[in-house]
């Protein structure tokens, strides 16, 4: 069951915080999302698929994109696919309730072909975006930017959340940005919290996933309330 996406969220030009889901408490997810969505005030959730192939974690899967669909109507689920066959899964995130899949450059199914990769999701009526881990250079993805609704900038190796901020990825948000247009979204995954979501803001970025720094947080609507002001 797919659920129609807010309708201007890709038009909407407000910074925004994507609560990882990824750092939740999978015993009560769709409750402890729903706080933390809460604290950063916002549209949008991040949801980490990993296959233990294209990254060494095996994390959540359509079951539970399906089971928390319904308990979040309102929310925009950006499904970020670190595995190694995002095409051939992609129908079944859709039908999940995925609103935007964003692939890996390095998966093996597409690798070859990132634009067929593209207009397959696409074909789905859900958008489309694309990432590449901290080692694959930017010019990865330039062959498919006018095609894509997105591109994420790992800041962090995939497969884990909790890690060090990688800064030197900066330099690919720097690239991207102007070759952007201003519906197609610039958004940064991995390390962000109250002191590096600054300068991912200064470097262009428009959507920034937040997993531990928020999750994690002692006290979540104070550490929402600095993620914003930091905005
Ligand atoms: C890592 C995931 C990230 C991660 C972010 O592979 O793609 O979304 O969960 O977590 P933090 O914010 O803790 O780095
Ligand atoms: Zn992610």
């Amino acid at each position: 069951m797919s659920i129609a996406p807010p309708a201007d969220v890709f038009a909407d030009p407000t910074p925004m915080i994507l609560p990882s889901i990824l750092a939740a408490d999978f015993g009560r997810l769709a409750a402890d999302t729903a706080d933390a969505v809460a604290a950063a005030k916002t549209r949008v959730i991040h949801l980490d698929i990993m296959d233990g192939h294209l990254v060494p974690n095996i994390s959540l899967g359509i079951p539970v994109v399906q089971a928390l669909r319904p308990h979040l109507p309102e929310l925009f689920f950006d499904v970020h696919l670190m595995i190694d066959e995002p095409v051939r899964y992609a129908p079944a995130f859709v039908k999940a309730g995925g609103q935007n899949l964003t692939f890996q450059v390095e998966a093996p199914e597409v690798k070859n072909d990132l634009a067929g990769a593209v207009k397959a999701i696409k074909a789905l009526g859900c958008h489309v975006g694309i990432t590449m881990k901290p080692g694959t250079p930017v010019d990865s993805v330039l062959s498919v930017i006018d095609l894509v609704d997105l591109v994420l900038v790992m800041s962090v190796e995939p497969g884990f959340g909790g890690q060090k901020f990688m800064v030197n990825q900066l330099e690919k948000c720097r690239v991207l940005r102007p070759l952007l247009k201003p519906t197609q979204k610039l958004e940064i995954d991995g390390g962000i919290g109250t002191d590096t979501i600054a300068q991912a803001r200064a470097a262009g970025v428009d959507w920034f996933v937040v997993g531990s720094a928020l999750f994690g947080a002692k006290d979540r609507v104070a550490a929402g309330r600095e993620l914003l002001a930091a905005l």
